[in-house]
């Protein structure tokens, strides 16, 4: 598949409980495309499963890798990440990774800023939560450099936010729950990509945990 979703301006809506496992390079290591620049290379934002004992091949990120562990562990030369890390691998890292017990991971290659060079390894299950801007909000920072922000947002059932707008635009995975906005409903797995300059009022009616990006589409 060449390019994929890569004009920004354009709103995207994905539930990946919907989308199709496709095979990667490597065996038993399997991709949703969300967005992407070209069949291996350049930008990419996906979700990546690991069935257990596979393994990718060693490689290197030019422009840097971000990852979340959605589900089970994840692993390389350097660490073992369990389900809740949030990762950071800077411009010219490599690793070789594997998964011995199987993970779902939530993947975005190549778009750090320039010198953004950083290696993190967060566990957010070991986190506390901040009060947020609401009641009913709660957050868990995960990384910020210039205007760009990624934090994980807890969101009380029965909780609204203000309409507001997303000047450098919004990225938003549901980890769990239901997130809401007037545009629509948004389960777990889903993947929202807000556009700059846009705006929403959101809410969740049941609750949910989102990971949100800002600022990192002008
Ligand atoms: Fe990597
Ligand atoms: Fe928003």
């Amino acid at each position: 598949m060449s390019s994929y979703n890569m004009d920004r301006s354009h709103r995207v809506v994905i539930n990946t409980a919907h989308t199709r496992w496709q095979p990667s390079p490597a065996k038993g290591v399997w991709r949703k495309p969300l967005e992407r620049e070209a069949a291996e290379s350049g930008q990419v934002t996906s979700i990546v499963r690991y069935d257990a004992n596979s393994a990718f091949v060693a490689h290197s990120h030019p422009n840097g890798e971000e990852i979340y562990v959605l589900s089970g562990q994840f692993e390389d030369e350097k660490a073992v990440y369990p389900a809740g890390s949030y990762l950071r691998k800077p411009a010219g890292s490599t690793h070789s990774p594997k998964s011995p017990e199987g993970c779902v991971l939530w993947v975005k290659l190549n778009m750090f800023q320039l010198n953004d060079n950083d290696f993190i390894n967060i566990n957010s299950h070991e986190q506390s939560w901040s009060a947020g801007l609401v009641d009913g909000l709660s957050v868990k920072p995960l990384h910020s450099f210039g205007l760009k922000n990624t934090a994980l947002v807890q969101w009380q059932a029965g909780t609204k936010f203000s309409r507001h707008v997303h000047p450098g635009g919004e990225e938003i995975y549901v980890v769990e729950g239901v997130f809401e906005d007037e545009h629509g409903s948004y389960p777990a797995g889903s993947w929202i990509r807000n556009p700059a300059y846009s705006q929403h009022s959101p809410f969740s009616t049941q609750g949910c945990i989102i990971l949100v990006k800002t600022g990192h589409m002008v």
